[in-house]
């Protein structure tokens, strides 16, 4: 099964961005976690990262003809999107929401994910990690509903 692997904004700038908050490792860093853990996993992933709000809605648009399940980093939009959370209600997918930093722990602002109330999970906090901790939750999710 194919796994969208979805980033939002200033996402490309991981591993200079706030390294305090975000870490040192790059996006690319990310997608070979994610590359490594899915090929595990069996499943395949498409990784891809958008500055833009309508380019990651039309990419959930297409994850529901072509994917199995969405991961997304919705990253600032999160707080902000009614419409990204729309697109993934509307995909009928298995969504898994990750953040690198844990966002309770942050500014209030941070503390609302309309995202969220489209997710199935949500993990925050772990940085990378929580990238392949989220492709097992997906690779879960698909083996029950096989049953
Ligand atoms: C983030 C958290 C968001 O609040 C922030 O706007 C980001 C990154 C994270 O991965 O921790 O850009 O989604």
């Amino acid at each position: 099964p194919l796994i969208f692997v979805l980033n939002g904004p200033n996402l490309n700038l991981l591993g200079t961005r706030q390294p305090e908050i975000y870490g040192a490792e790059t996006l690319d860093d990310i997608e070979a976690l994610c590359a490594e853990t899915a090929d595990a996993l069996d499943l395949a992933i498409d990784f891809r990262q958008s500055n833009v709000e309508g380019e990651l809605i039309s990419w959930v648009q297409e994850a529901r003809n072509h994917a199995a399940g969405i991961i997304i980093n919705p990253a600032g939009y999160s707080h902000t999107s009614v419409a990204l959370m729309d697109a993934l209600l509307a995909s009928d997918l298995p969504v898994v929401e990750v953040h690198l930093s844990n966002i309770h722990r942050r500014e209030s602002f941070r503390h609302l994910s309309y995202v969220s109330r489209a997710a199935q999970g949500v993990i925050c906090g772990l940085g990378p990690h929580g990238y392949a901790l989220a492709l097992r939750g997906i690779a879960g999710i698909l083996a029950q509903s096989e049953q």
